[in-house]
C-alpha cells in the first residue's frame, strides 16, 4: 500500500509534520511518501495566471495522490483556516482536477499549541474536503501540542494516545 502524506505547513519546525510522522509509524510496512509543501511552492494562484498554464508542481501534487491508495495529512490553522501554502496548493490543484484527493481513502489531523488542535481548519476541511473528493475515514485533532506531544515519544498524553490509536485502527479496518 502506498501512502500520501503531507502537513498543510510550510514551516521547517512544522509541529503538524511531527504528528503525521508520529502517525506514519503506526504504518511500519508501507510505502509512505511524506511531501514538504515547501517542494510545490508556486506563484499565487491568479485566474490570469492559470491562463499561461499550470505550474509542473501543481501535476506533481495531483499525480502523488493519484499514485497513493491513502492519503495522511495534518492541517495547520492560521487565523482559523488554512495555511497560505496549503491554499494555493489547493487552489492551482483544483483547477487542474476539482476532485482533488481522487477518492482516496483520508485519514485528516490538525494540530495546534491551543486547547482547540486547529479544530477551525479541521471543520472546514471537514466539511469541505469531500467536494473536493476526499473520502474522511478518520480525523484526529491533538489540542495543545506543546503539553501533549513529545518528539522523542510522540503523543505523551494517555487518554489522547488511546483515542489517537483507535482512530488508526479504524482506519485501516476501513482500507
Ligand atoms: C499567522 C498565524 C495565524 C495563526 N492562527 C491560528 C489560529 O487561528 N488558530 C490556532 O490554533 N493557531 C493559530 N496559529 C498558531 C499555529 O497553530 C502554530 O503556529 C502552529 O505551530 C502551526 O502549525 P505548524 O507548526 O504545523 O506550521 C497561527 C499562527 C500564525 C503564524
Amino acid at each position: 500500500m502506498k501512502i500520501f502524506a503531507f502537513a498543510g505547513s510550510n514551516s521547517s519546525t512544522s509541529i503538524n509534520r511531527q504528528l503525521v510522522r508520529f502517525v506514519l509509524k503506526s504504518f511500519p510496512n508501507e510505502e509512505v511518501n511524506l511531501i514538504d509543501l515547501n517542494d510545490y511552492l508556486m506563484p499565487l494562484f491568479s485566474v490570469d495566471l492559470e491562463k499561461q498554464g499550470f505550474p509542473q508542481e501543481a501535476h506533481q501534487f495531483l499525480s502523488n495522490i493519484e499514485e497513493a491508495d491513502i492519503v495522511i495529512c495534518s492541517l495547520a490553522e492560521n487565523n482559523r483556516s488554512y495555511t497560505a501554502a496549503f491554499k494555493n496548493i489547493f487552489d492551482w490543484t483544483s483547477r487542474i482536477n476539482v476532485k482533488v484527493f481522487q477518492n482516496k481513502p483520508m485519514f485528516l489531523m490538525s494540530t495546534s499549541p491551543g486547547g482547540f488542535g486547529g479544530g477551525n481548519v479541521m471543520a472546514e476541511a471537514s466539511k469541505f474536503f469531500p467536494q473536493f473528493g476526499a473520502d474522511i475515514k478518520e480525523t484526529f485533532s491533538l489540542p495543545k501540542f506543546y503539553e501533549n506531544f513529545d518528539l522523542e515519544n510522540g503523543i505523551i498524553n494517555p487518554e489522547l494516545l488511546s483515542d489517537l490509536n483507535g482512530k488508526i485502527e479504524n482506519f485501516k479496518n476501513q482500507i
